[in-house]
């Protein structure tokens, strides 16, 4: 396991660590956050969207009637808030398997609530409330995030 921990200052900040890490994905990751209620998962989103080219007309808000929300970009993104779920048997009915090994780059907020169907392979990024602006955002993976690395050091993160 690869661990990668950062400060992000601002919302902006959280917003640029997105973006650099949605550039860097290629389709078929899935990103699976964790962390508690405005820790800064859905801003974090914002900026992987931002990062996969989704057109700025479409504001990234968390799906909370929908349990998934579908962005055309570079890759398409789909992204989950899965909150309101019991558990992945919830998810297995809709058909996840769809979304988690198509071409589309996954993003679920809460992820920890269905930590049974995340893939060995995905990006998980924990955010942690330190105060007001700051947070502490932790990157891990079992496959290679050592250039997403490399460019979030290199912008000074
Ligand atoms: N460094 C930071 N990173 C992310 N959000 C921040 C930061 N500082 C302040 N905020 C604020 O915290 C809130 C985070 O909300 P949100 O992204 O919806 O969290 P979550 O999806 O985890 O519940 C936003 O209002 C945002 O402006
Ligand atoms: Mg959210």
């Amino acid at each position: 396991m690869t661990n990668f921990d950062l400060i992000s200052k601002s919302s902006g900040d959280t917003l640029n660590i997105g973006r650099i890490i949605g550039e860097n994905l290629t389709g078929g990751s899935v990103v699976a956050l964790t962390g508690e209620l405005g820790a800064g998962k859905t801003c974090l989103t914002q900026g992987i969207a931002k990062g996969l080219e989704i057109s700025e007309g479409y504001y990234v808000t968390s799906p909370t009637f929908t349990l998934i929300n579908e962005y055309p970009g570079r890759i398409p993104l789909y992204h989950m808030d899965v909150y309101r779920l019991s558990g992945s048997r919830d998810l297995e009915d809709m058909g996840y398997e769809e979304y988690f090994y198509g071409d589309g780059v996954v993003v679920i907020e809460w992820a920890e609530k269905v930590d049974d169907i995340i893939p060995a392979e995905a990006l998980l990024i924990n955010l942690e409330h330190i105060d007001n602006n700051k947070r502490k955002i932790r990157i891990s993976s079992e496959s290679g995030i050592l250039s997403i690395i490399r460019v979030l050091k290199k912008e000074g993160f």
